[in-house]
């Protein structure tokens, strides 16, 4: 790994019992996880903590790798004196949950992944991140505002929050985050090393990660089972806030 230079997450906390980190997609922040919250803090200790760049997270001026930000959330867990815990996450957040499981596998009770994958980029793909950063560097957050919702959803009520968020990152945590995810190596070769419970939530019409991608994770992980959000998009946790809690409960129940 590259030198780190921590950042100290911003984060929130709700509810008691088991730990349960929940970690935001790209270009979001921990407020997507919010409509599941009301179903879940009877049962666990919530932590959504805001990645580098998002939310009030300070950004670390450099490439946002998804090593960086497993790390800065292995200091957070320290910080809480949590010793395990569930960790699920959106995407993005989904790509650190699995470099945090290949850096730290002892610290995992159970695993979630939402709406994520364990490829890297294609060559198509990681031109068309370079090609945001000079947009985002030119015209800012509202690139991705105006593009990003009808792309995420097919539900319209959310395109409001879903702007919203877009518009509230710093246009530098885009740009760090996109050069992390461009440059994030493949995940696949860990899977079949993951020896907790993992959940893989899937939006049956995502138009981001293509359905051979949880094929894959559905394959090599050892222990796993596969929820299909019906009528879901990329935001599970907001279109579907109720089954996506209950998918979730299930992940921590699993675990004996
Ligand atoms: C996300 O929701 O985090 C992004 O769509 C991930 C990506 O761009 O690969």
């Amino acid at each position: 790994m590259t030198v780190y230079h921590p950042i100290e997450m911003d984060y929130e906390e709700a509810g008691t019992g088991v730990p349960l980190v929940l970690l935001h997609g790209f270009p979001f922040n921990r407020s997507i996880w919010h409509p599941i919250l009301p179903y879940l803090t009877e049962h666990a200790r919530i932590i959504i903590p805001d990645l580098r760049g998002f939310g009030k997270t300070p950004d670390g001026n450099e490439p946002s790798t998804m090593r960086l930000m497993a790390e800065d959330l292995f200091l957070l867990t320290q910080k809480l004196k949590i010793k395990k815990f569930f960790l699920a996450g959106h995407s993005m957040g989904g790509y650190i949950s699995l470099a945090f499981a290949a850096a730290y596998p002892q610290l995992l009770s159970g695993l979630g992944l939402v709406t994520t994958q364990a490829a890297s980029d294609s060559q198509e793909k990681r031109q068309a991140r370079f090609k945001t950063i000079e947009s985002v560097k030119k015209h800012g957050a509202a690139v991705l505002a105006k593009e990003m919702p009808a792309v995420l959803t097919q539900h319209k009520d959310l395109f409001p929050a879903i702007t919203t968020m877009i518009l509230y990152t710093q246009p530098n945590g885009i740009i760090n985050a996109l050069k992390g995810m461009a440059d994030r190596p493949d995940f696949t070769e860990i899977l079949t090393a993951i020896h907790v419970p993992t959940l893989i939530i899937t939006g049956q019409n995502d138009k981001i990660v293509p359905e051979d991608r949880i094929k894959t994770m559905q394959k090599l992980i050892p222990n796993n089972w596969v929820v299909k959000i019906p009528g879901g998009g990329h935001m599970p946790m907001m279109e579907a806030p109720e089954l996506v809690a209950k998918s979730l409960l299930d992940l921590i129940k699993s675990k004996k």
